[in-house]
């Protein structure tokens, strides 16, 4: 077997990686504005309600028109998945392991016309629609190739005449829900987890995204994934989200998105219903307000660039988004300044023109993020940015305030858009205590050139994932595995050696010689 490596990025300075989006481009305009089915069992079922899912940058431009599931979708998905666990819970390692191997061998032939995909349907720019893509890649390697180290169990000691044995064994039905903000790479690396551990899958993307989920479905089904151990269920999570969550069957969730959403569903799946035989488990990756911390003797070109893709990249909608700066007090002037005059150069703009910053998802959440502003306005200063274009697109101009407290509220609710703030420290001690006091706890960086401070940084600043030198987002599958402490969710390390092993059980057996 290759050992895994991860998927390389594209290099759009290249013509040909630049015709090539283009066709993919043309390929994802051929299939606009289509109706799609829910897949229960490998049936296709078109219901006569439907959700628009549309181009955020062109608000006029269809994606699809995708079928919602009602709840008694969601039950016949259930049974069809009960059904299909009894089989697929004793198929081979090596079978389901191949099955993501092949799924990412397909993905690999049709990246342009997946990350084209992605550039219409989420509103990503190039760089960011092929990251996803790449994304998706990698957890279908990394995952596929965990799988199988799995197989073998860990090693206990057997004493004279006895021989023990454990194993990880499947949990059983998991729903699988996912956000929209990496709509193909986290979608499929949850999925791909709960599958080829051997449990079966009832996957409910957002309902903003769900034309790449279903394609996802198409290439498991080319792959050779055997009907019903995925079943495709969209729909308003208000019909079926809670429905699901609290049914007696599922086993567990795999959830990642808000925070508020997860909190809920933490506490819905922990309620015992009449009839459940098992504690359910909840994996929960929620949301996140990263902090870039820059110390006195950094680098301000490094720490500038760093802050202005970490905060901008994809409009801010990453979990992982800086959306709070600490600088120390006698850099902070110079470091805010380059920031600002960065940012200035962004390109904002429909993402099919490979500009920088693209559009927002959908009207709420540019609501919110006008909201945060307004909010920011009456916190501290407006540096550039604070204006909105709502027109043929949702679009919001990179913002930067400074002159703010760390506990402002700016500064520690979770904005989700192009929104970054500065405060200042006097010292670095200061600056970890500021970025640390939030509720949440996914990413943090620090850029600093002092060894002390790099050893008090990882041993106090307390995030799932910290960078030093380089910005807080763009973690790589099986490099830097993925999940955040405190409110941004359960540690639960996506991409990482132990994930697999959340969607299983650990079987014990002694046999007497
Ligand atoms: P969201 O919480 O609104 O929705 C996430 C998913 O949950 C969607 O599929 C949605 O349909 C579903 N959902 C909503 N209400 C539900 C309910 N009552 N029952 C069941 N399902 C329900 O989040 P979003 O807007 O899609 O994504 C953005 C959020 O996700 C941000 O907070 C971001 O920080 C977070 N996020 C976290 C990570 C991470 O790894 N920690 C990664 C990506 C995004
Ligand atoms: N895994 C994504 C990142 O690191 C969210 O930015």
């Amino acid at each position: 077997m290759i050992p895994y490596k991860h998927e390389p990025f594209t290099d759009f300075s290249i013509e040909e990686n630049r015709t090539k989006l283009q066709e993919g481009l043309k390929t994802v305009k051929s299939y606009l504005g289509k109706d799609y089915p829910l897949i229960i069992g490998g049936e296709r079922i078109m219901t006569d309600e439907k959700k628009e899912s549309y181009n955020p940058a062109e608000k006029t431009e269809t994606i699809g028109h995708m079928s919602q599931a009602g709840q008694e979708h969601a039950q016949q998905a259930m049974d069809v998945a009960l059904e299909t666990f009894e089989s697929w819970r004793k198929s081979t390692f090596e079978f389901r392991s191949d099955v993501l191997f092949k799924a990412a061998a397909i993905i690999r032939k049709r990246k342009f016309e997946f990350t084209a995909l992605l550039v219409k349907e989420a509103g990503k720019p190039w760089k960011e629609a092929d990251a996803d893509t790449a994304e998706a890649i990698d957890f279908l390697e990394y995952y596929g190739r965990n799988n199988l180290k799995i197989k073998d169990g860990d090693h206990v000691e057997s004493r004279p005449g006895e021989y023990n044995q454990f194993h990880y064994i499947p949990l059983g039905v998991g729903l699988v829900i996912s956000p929209w903000n990496f709509a193909f790479a986290i979608m499929a690396g949850t999925t791909a987890a709960a599958l080829v551990t051997g449990n079966t899958v009832l996957l409910k993307p957002s309902s903003r995204t769900p034309v790449v989920a279903y394609k996802f479905m198409e290439v498991l089904e080319e792959a050779g994934m055997p009907k019903g151990a995925v079943n495709f269920i969209p729909g308003s999570s208000r019909d079926i989200g809670d429905y699901l969550v609290e049914h007696k069957d599922t086993r567990f969730v795999s959830f990642t998105g808000s925070r508020d959403v997860g909190t809920r569903i933490y506490e819905k799946a922990a309620i015992v219903q009449d009839g459940q035989t098992h504690l359910k488990r909840v994996i929960a990756e929620m949301g996140g307000k990263d902090t870039i911390v820059v110390d006195s003797d950094a680098d301000l070109e490094l720490a500038a660039e760093a802050i202005t893709y970490s905060a901008f990249g994809f409009s801010g909608q990453k979990c992982s988004a800086c959306s709070r700066v600490i600088a120390l007090e006698d850099i902070h002037d110079e470091l805010l300044a380059k920031v600002v005059e960065k940012t200035k150069q962004l390109k904002v703009g429909n993402p099919e023109a490979d500009v920088n910053v693209g559009p927002v998802i959908d009207d709420a959440s540019l609501e919110k993020i006008q909201k945060y502003i307004e909010i920011g306005k009456s916190e501290g200063k407006l540096e550039t940015g604070g204006t909105t274009e709502n027109d043929t697109g949702h679009f919001v101009h990179p913002t930067i305030f400074s002159g703010l407290r760390h506990d402002d509220r700016i500064m520690q609710e979770e904005v989700f858009g192009p929104v970054v703030g500065f405060a200042t420290a006097k010292d670095f001690d200061q600056a970890i205590e500021y970025a640390n006091a939030t509720d949440y706890g996914l990413t943090g960086a620090v850029i600093t050139q002092n060894r002390e401070h790099i050893e008090q940084a990882r041993r106090d600043f307390m995030v799932g994932n910290l960078y030093f030198n380089r910005g807080c987002t763009a973690a790589i599958v099986g490099y830097q595995p993925f999940g955040g402490f405190k409110m941004s969710g359960t540690d639960s390390k996506a991409g990482g050696p132990d994930y697999l092993t959340l969607h299983m059980q650990g079987k014990t057996s002694s046999e007497q010689m």
